[in-house]
């Protein structure tokens, strides 16, 4: 047995009992969702956290490891760990929540002096549920924006879309690892999304802009139909204003003129005429992900430069 030390209390953690078992057992109310590793709902940081094992860090980047984050669905530990997950916590007030397709909603928050990478994400933490989101916008603008799609059903999305300007939400510290850098800054950028896959994209984009990005930016935004390219306006206005900004909406049931028809995973290996010096960032469903990064690696852009954030989720998740 291990001692896990929480906000000043001393918890026992049973042999073979995770973190999060532990903390649910003993009336932590410890945020989760899918408890299999997938999607980072039970994100958490630890004072020393080089004993856990390998499992508690699944999907995390070298950087996170080393800031102490690790996965409490995932983590057995066999010292005694200390977490300082709460005092990350910061509360939020709503600056504005736009309705932009059937089931997307744009949720700005007050976001001066918080500290992230424009494409990481962070927790939403509303009425006792927390799941992860990506940020949208770059700190230059002074708000967090968030994309939520509204899954019918869903426990917590839903509760996001229906805030109003002034309620309040709590956010974590911001983690993960899809944001531009210097590994990226001489190569052309592929950024491809699936629906709300655009909310890291559209981070990545302004940063990269921002810091006058020298290749090109292929922007790939995949729906079914027009609805779900739910900015494809204002990317057509940054488009005008960015000549090195290419912009290839696709479509796989409408037929329009001015957008691709068919899968992005179809789509974009064809056109890339030199992947090799190519860096992707790919976001949105999880077997979008899977599939387009296997493709882009097997055409030749290595593996070292596709980043990924899956929106992972668990069948039954609760
Ligand atoms: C790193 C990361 C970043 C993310 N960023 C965003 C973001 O920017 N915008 C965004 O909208 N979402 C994002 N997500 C997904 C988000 O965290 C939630 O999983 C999603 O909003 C559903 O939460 P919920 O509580 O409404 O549904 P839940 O109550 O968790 O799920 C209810 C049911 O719906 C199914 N389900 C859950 N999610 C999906 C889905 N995406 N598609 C189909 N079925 C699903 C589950 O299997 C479950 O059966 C991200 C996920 C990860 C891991
Ligand atoms: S609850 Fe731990 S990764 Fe989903």
């Amino acid at each position: 047995m291990s001692r896990i030390v929480h906000e000043g209390r001393s918890l026992e953690c049973r042999f073979d009992e995770t973190v999060l078992e532990a903390l649910l057992r003993q009336g932590v109310d410890a945020p989760y969702s899918c408890r299999a590793g997938v999607c980072h709902a039970c994100l958490c940081r630890g004072e020393d956290v080089s004993a856990l094992n390998p499992e508690s860090f699944r999907g995390l980047s070298a950087e996170q490891r080393a800031d102490g984050w690790f996965l409490t669905c995932q983590a057995k530990p066999v010292e005694d760990l200390h977490l300082r997950d709460a005092a990350g916590l910061r509360k939020c007030r709503v600056l504005s929540n736009r309705q932009v397709a059937p089931d997307v909603f744009i949720l700005r928050l007050e976001g001066k002096d918080f500290t992230y990478r424009p494409g990481q994400f962070l927790l939403l933490h509303c009425q006792g549920l927390s799941r992860p989101y990506s940020i949208a916008s770059h700190p230059a603008e002074g708000y967090l924006e968030f994309h939520i799609r509204k899954l019918e059903g869903g426990a917590l999305s839903p509760l996001l879309c229906a805030l109003r300007t002034g309620d309040s939400v709590d956010i974590s510290e911001a983690a993960g690892s899809c944001h531009y850098g210097s590994p990226h800054a001489t190569s052309d950028l592929v950024l491809a999304a699936t629906g709300t896959g655009l909310a890291p994209l559209m981070g990545v984009l302004k940063d990269a802009i921002k810091k006058e990005h020298p290749g090109w930016i292929f922007l790939f935004h995949g729906g079914r139909v027009k609805s779900d390219l739910y900015l494809d306006d204002e990317i057509r206005v940054l488009m005008k204003k960015h000549p090195r900004l290419l912009y290839r909406p696709a479509l796989t049931r409408d037929s329009l003129p001015g957008y691709a028809s068919g899968r992005l995973t179809e789509l974009i290996p064809p056109l890339l005429k030199t992947p090799q010096q190519c860096s992707a960032f790919l976001c949105g469903h999880p077997d979008f992900v899977r599939e387009l990064r296997l493709k882009l690696f097997l055409a030749g852009l290595p593996s070292a430069r596709i980043l990924a954030d899956a929106f992972s989720h668990t069948k039954g998740a609760t």
